[in-house]
């Protein structure tokens, strides 16, 4: 069952009922200022930082779900036979009136919502102009009917006292603090500017109001919610000033609407900071200066600025997207690869894990792994963001190669509370680093100093952090000469150093071993990778002696992985504290994981001598089920001291054998290694969210966007999507479909044609735009193979090596024709 359709001409979802499983959400900016709208317009926005800078207040685990946000309701104010007041949401939430008509159009960086009652018709877009810190709210009302209508319109928001994780907990302090400003109709939240704050919010309009309100308890009465506040009830705000307790803004505005006639209102919720010496006007006095603001405001209360904005944010998302553009028999791969995964790789690039409605905005910062992997996707969309975001990345590597595990946007320093020791994360900054090097070309960046730990004076190039990463490996092995696994590898609840039997102690910051015996065969893996991308990074940096050293420690590797990793018919997964296997026949339950069957074979182990073969077909076997391969089989049943986190979740979910889409691609990519191009977009049809979108009463998530995890076979529901949009297999979906299956995969010298596709395809066609030119490319595939280029023709000529080598060819457009075949 579907709950909405995909209009892919706009670039919209259309969602046409409001009653989704659950809140199908869109995100808006995509610069500074960020929020999160749902299809009933609820959610909240924040300023870089979700934590530590949220503009209004989100209530998490909710009932019902999501009924707070960018609240507007509409009262019909006269000709009402009955006594009883009419008002409702245009959005449908918070009063949940049933409307006559509704639809909402999630779109790129902004979301239209439409309804009617009766006769009054409303439509509200919400987007995040570019360059700008705040959101507009652009209301229309249209009276469809043939009487006069007296409408009023309330809006209201509720402020969040900045730190949304003290917001929440801290109420001694905060039930006295909260202060605002009303001026011009303009409400400002001013907490905590008296002292040492010099930002500020503001809510504003562009109609005089008759009223408003800054008091929640005025504005909805005590003991009432949001469905049915008391100025809804009577019909007017009080003009209430917040002095502590919950500050709010709500707008009453009067309009009055003839037949056929329509208006325009438009609400302004931004952020806007001061120098710390021009915080009031007078000085001397404690009013908020304003005279930076007004300027801003003035713009965007004219509709004409309005439509210019939402036009250049149209424009801005055109040029992005057609940088990549592929046609294939496959409108599902069309539509996800077109539009919508290069868009939810925005969203992961700026918000990492940060905030989503799954990740509340108050616990993680950008994580290192996660960005890090993000950009593998991303780079091509804006590869001068990637480099700014590398670089800040490798700023908080320390000196022994390792890094922190995730850092705060706001200031970009190491988070101490989860600190270092996930033995994956360095080596996942030599895997991006490459990607853009690839992408751009840009060698410059590997001369960029970078200090360690911000630490100002410990600089060195990036190439050196790079070869301090793989040294971190090099310098932790254990007894079978495999990486040592630290207090996690990617898998974040493989927890071999940790032993809780501690209620609620956290897996991600308890250690409690020194961690010198239990091994990772996946980490091995990865490190054959990140080995590999170090001779090719060696030598396009002039630096081909390194490359030797490297050649030496991948073989090594490889040795060790062959004599303890391998259980015969997969690769295992680890070796625990006891030097037990994990992920082995041995094992009672979790014999087979998919991670280092994917990142094994990616590197490119047992592909001559069948082992790849072997390890994909128990892959198939055994782990992949109609909604995506599961993590790994059998569940755990019970918990497990010696495992950690993994078995603390119920049999099916999340790492516990669940489908943890991040990692499916890994073997669509191994697939691609052995040239199964069928099983590889078997594998990628089963989760992408479009192809999806018929079983949306299973899959529950937004058919739009992937999800971290879909339940796996052990669990009650099986085929459940959770945790929508910050997730890794974005970018990993994305590079596998585009890089590996469809084979257009950047490499040093020049755009690699590769494609390993499904033998029933007659070809594609793509759009590339590389490194200052833009590729059309065709491929036919008349013998109907999965993999096999006979022949590459760059404007007409054949070129030898299936490489589009861009150093003779002139900027603009060139024609790319591939033919496949024995
Ligand atoms: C989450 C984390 C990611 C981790 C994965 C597996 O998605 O964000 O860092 O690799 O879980 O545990
Ligand atoms: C839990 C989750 C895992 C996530 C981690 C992040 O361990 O199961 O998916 O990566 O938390 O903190």
């Amino acid at each position: 069952m579907r709950y909405g359709r995909f209009d892919d001409e706009h670039r919209e979802y259309v969602i046409e009922r409001p009653d989704t499983p659950l809140p199908w959400v869109n995100y808006l900016g995509c610069e500074a200022y960020f929020g999160l709208i749902s299809n009933t317009a609820g959610g909240y926005s924040f300023y870089q930082d979700a934590r530590l800078r949220r503009i209004n207040r989100f209530r998490y685990n909710n009932a019902p779900l999501d009924a707070s946000g960018r609240m507007i309701y509409l009262r019909q104010e006269a000709s009402r036979a009955s006594s009883e007041p009419l008002y409702w949401s245009p959005a449908w939430q918070p009063v949940r009136r049933p409307l006559d008509e509704y639809e909402c159009r999630h779109g790129l960086g902004y979301t239209v919502i439409r309804s009617r009652l009766g006769a009054i018709a409303a439509s509200v877009r919400y987007f995040v102009p570019l360059g700008e810190s705040l959101e507009i709210w652009d209301l229309s009302l249209t009276n469809l009917g043939d009487r006069r209508a007296q409408l009023s319109v309330f809006s209201a928001i509720e402020f969040c006292l900045w730190d949304a994780w003290d917001d929440q907990t801290n109420y001694q302090r905060n039930l006295s603090i909260g202060e605002v400003e009303v001026e011009g109709g303009v409400i400002y939240h001013k907490t905590e500017y008296r002292e040492r704050r010099n930002h500020y919010a503001y809510f504003a309009c562009s109609q005089d109001p008759v009223g408003f309100d800054t008091q929640r308890e005025a504005f909805l009465g005590p003991y009432r919610g949001w469905d049915a506040p008391a100025a809804l009830e009577s019909g007017t705000t009080s003009n209430s000033i917040a002095h502590g307790w919950q500050p709010i803004g709500a707008h009453h505005v009067r309009v009055d609407l003839p037949p056929g006639r329509d208006s325009r209102i438009i609400f302004l919720l931004g952020y806007h900071e001061n120098p710390p010496g021009e915080k009031f006007d007078p000085p001397g006095s404690q009013t908020v200066n304003k005279r930076s603001l007004l300027p801003i405001l003035e713009r965007y209360r004219r509709p004409a600025e309005v439509d210019a904005a939402f036009q250049g944010l149209r424009e801005y998302w055109d040029g992005l997207l057609s940088r990549f553009q592929v046609r294939t028999p496959d409108p599902d791969t069309n539509r996800t690869l077109n539009i919508w995964n290069g868009y939810q790789m925005m969203a992961t690039f700026n918000i990492s894990r940060a905030a989503s409605s799954f990740e509340s905005g108050i616990g993680r910062g950008i994580g290192f792994r996660d960005s890090s992997q993000d950009l593998l996707g991303f780079v091509h969309l804006v590869p001068t963001r990637a480099r700014r975001r590398l670089l800040d990345l490798a700023t908080t590597q320390l000196p022994n190669g390792g890094t922190y595990h995730q850092y705060q946007p706001l200031t970009k320093r190491g988070n101490h509370a989860i600190g270092s020791g996930f033995h994956d994360d360095p080596l996942w900054l030599i895997l991006a680093t490459a990607a853009y090097l690839k992408e751009t070309g840009d060698g410059d960046l590997l001369d960029e100093l970078v200090p360690y730990d911000n630490t100002p004076g410990t600089e060195t190039p990036l190439y050196e952090h790079l070869q301090r990463a793989l040294r971190f490996t090099l310098d932790r092995l254990g007894p079978h000469g495999l990486p040592l696994i630290g207090r996690a590898d990617w898998n974040d609840c493989l927890n071999l150093n940790c032993f809780s039997d501690t209620p609620g102690e956290s897996f991600q910051t308890t250690a409690n071993k020194d961690g010198e015996i239990a091994e990772s065969v996946f980490l091995a893996g990865l490190f054959l990778l990140a080995s590999q991308e170090m001779i090719g990074l060696a030598r396009f940096h002039g630096r081909p002696a390194d490359a030797d050293g490297y050649r030496q420690a991948a073989a090594e590797m490889e040795r060790a992985v062959w004599k303890a990793g391998w259980d015969g018919r997969w690769f295992r997964r680890a070796f625990d504290d006891s030097g037990r296997p994990v992920g082995s026949k041995e094992c009672e339950e979790g014999q087979i994981y998919i991670e280092p069957q994917g990142i094994c074979v990616i590197a490119g182990l047992g592909i001559d001598d069948g082992r790849a073969r072997a390890a994909l077909d128990s892959v198939a076997a055994r782990l992949a089920t109609p909604h995506g391969i599961l993590l790994q089989q059998p569940a755990y049943s019970r918990y497990y001291l010696h495992l950690g986190e993994i078995s603390s979740y119920p049999p099916g979910y999340k790492e516990n054998a669940g489908i943890f889409c991040h990692t499916n691609p890994w073997i669509m990519i191994a697939e691609t290694r052995i040239g199964r191009g069928d099983q590889a977009f078997d594998y990628y049809r089963r989760i992408n969210p479009s192809a999806r979108e018929a079983i949306s009463d299973v899959h529950k998530c937004e058919p739009y966007v992937y999800a971290q995890m879909i339940a796996g076979r052990d669990a009650p529901a099986h085929g459940e999507a959770k945790n929508s949009w910050l997730t890794g297999s974005a970018a990993w979906a994305f590079v596998a479909m585009t890089q590996w299956i469809l084979g257009l995969r950047p490499e040093y010298g020049g755009l690699r044609i590769d494609p390993c596709i499904p033998s029933s395809w007659e070809g594609f066609t793509a759009r590339r735009e590389f490194r200052g030119r833009v590729l059309r490319i065709e491929v036919r595939n008349p013998h109907r193979v999965c993999r096999g280029v006979a022949e590459v023709k760059v404007d007409g000529q054949i070129v030898p090596a299936n490489i589009v080598s861009t150093t003779d060819l002139a900027e603009g457009e060139h024609s790319v024709e591939v033919v496949l075949g024995p």
